[in-house]
């Protein structure tokens, strides 16, 4: 970690790589955990001490008492859904009232932005995205369109706002000829998590992270989605809609480029993923049914079937170029332990054509494999590197020599206690 920087923790494939989990494992080492962009359809996993908790809007470094959190202006909130998450979190002990800070700037998810996400899907007929149905493409939209209500206009004129904002939404609803619909309960929930949102500090964010900054603190942006998902980088059309990149950490928070420090990418040691769009590495076979049964790939917020397949490093190196990835993260190593054979996509081929680098549109290649031995050893009750079977060191001596990037942890299994440092 770097005094007086933002280190940057990054999903660099399809999302759920496992960002909940290590953040909540390198928070003891910052003075504050910020998430950047996205909103509720992230699902952050953490495991410790036989408990398990799935953050969607709140920063993963919420279990440290002593740290504050924040929700940056890159962000979209969904208030009912916040009150429920916070509330779980009060419930189990924490408090979490003074140290979780809402951006101002951050926009507000309106019942009605999820009813236009189900309309628009459903509008799309075979095309669909496969979103999460959260709101968060017409919420990202509305902000572009500068029609959005954000987390400030809560003190400021808030009901008018609001009242006008909706009728906007039912007018395009009525003309998209989308009316069975009800919102009456939702509503009514929502408008409960506005006035429980006025509980906490909702601030110029980017003011309190400059001075954090300037007094020589450091700072960990928490990513959501993955590089894949983002909405310049992705593989558009079937992306989330903000920049899930480490140049979004600047403009989801407010900070320069020149305060960032570490950019950690993480991946897991195969590759996941959920929703529509092409993923060259899928497998439909029963390899694939048995990553995501040993993996437990279904979806943290919609129990939605993961995709599964092996590792991209087509993809993998694309991602480490465009945010500047200075250290690797290899999750759920132990997923792969009973495979004899483990498979690396590390070109694609279409038509006789092989490529080794990601072309603009994925669709309709195909992985072509290396092949490695598996270790076929039980990793999760290991410690320390010098456990690892050489099969493991391999593979992790392959993936660093392909990207040029040092892997300095890997994870065996999803309790913070289950995260080995490469450098120990
Ligand atoms: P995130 O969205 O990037 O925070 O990831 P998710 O929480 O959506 O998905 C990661 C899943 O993998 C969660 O269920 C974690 O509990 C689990 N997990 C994390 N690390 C490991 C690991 O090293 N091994 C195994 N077996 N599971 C892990
Ligand atoms: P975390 O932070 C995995 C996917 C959806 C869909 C596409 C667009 O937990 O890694 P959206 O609702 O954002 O408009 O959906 O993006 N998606 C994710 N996939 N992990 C996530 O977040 C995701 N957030 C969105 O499945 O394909
Ligand atoms: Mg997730």
């Amino acid at each position: 970690m770097n005094k007086g920087k933002v280190d940057a923790l990054l999903g660099i494939v399809f999302g759920d790589e496992g960002k909940g989990k290590v953040v909540d494992v390198f928070t003891p080492g910052y003075d504050v955990v910020a998430r950047f962009a996205g909103g509720p359809n992230a699902g952050h996993t953490i495991i410790f001490e036989g408990k398990k908790f799935v953050l969607r809007s709140i920063p993963s470094g919420i279990f440290d008492e002593g740290k504050i959190n924040i929700i940056g202006n890159g962000c979209v909130i969904a208030p009912d859904l916040f009150m429920a998450e916070a509330m779980e979190l009060e419930t189990a002990g924490y408090s979490i009232k003074d140290r979780l800070h809402i951006s101002k700037r951050a926009h507000l998810i309106l019942p009605t932005h999820r009813v236009l996400d189900r309309a628009y899907e459903a509008a799309k007929g075979k095309a669909k995205v496969g979103t999460t149905g959260k709101g968060i493409g017409p919420t990202y939209s509305e902000k572009a369109s500068r029609t959005g209500l954000r987390v400030g206009d809560i003190l400021e004129g808030f009901t008018a706002k609001y009242q006008a904002l909706k009728a906007r939404h039912e007018q395009i609803l009525k003309d998209l000829n989308y009316t069975d619909y009800d919102i009456t309960a939702e509503e009514e929930a929502w408008l409960k998590g506005i006035e429980y949102m006025r509980q906490f500090p909702l601030t110029d964010t980017e003011v309190e992270l400059n001075e954090v900054l300037k007094a020589g603190k450091n700072v960990l942006a928490e990513g959501a989605q993955g590089t894949l998902l983002d909405i310049d980088h992705g593989t558009y059309p079937f992306v989330s809609s903000s920049n899930t990149v480490s140049g979004g950490v600047c403009t989801g928070l407010g900070v320069a480029p020149n305060t960032i420090g570490e950019i950690f990418g993480i991946f897991k040691a195969y590759s996941t993923r959920v929703g529509s769009g092409p993923f060259p590495v899928e497998l439909f076979d029963e390899t694939g049914d048995k990553l995501r049964e040993i993996g437990h790939e279904y979806g943290a917020v919609t129990g939605r079937n993961r995709r599964c397949g092996w590792l991209d490093m087509v993809a993998l190196k694309y991602a480490i170029m465009v945010n500047g990835v200075t250290q690797l993260i290899m999750m759920k190593a132990d997923v792969l332990d009973t495979f004899p054979t483990i498979r690396v996509c590390v070109a694609y081929e279409k038509d006789g054509v092989t490529l080794n680098h990601m072309p603009y549109n994925t669709e309709g290649w195909n992985a072509v494999y290396k092949d490695f031995p598996g270790w076929q050893t039980d990793l999760t009750k290991m410690t320390s590197p010098a456990e690892f079977p050489a099969e493991l060191n391999d593979y992790i001596k392959f993936i660093e020599q392909e990207t040029g990037v040092p892997v300095t942890i890997v994870s065996v299994g999803p309790d913070r206690a289950q995260t080995i440092n490469m450098e120990k």
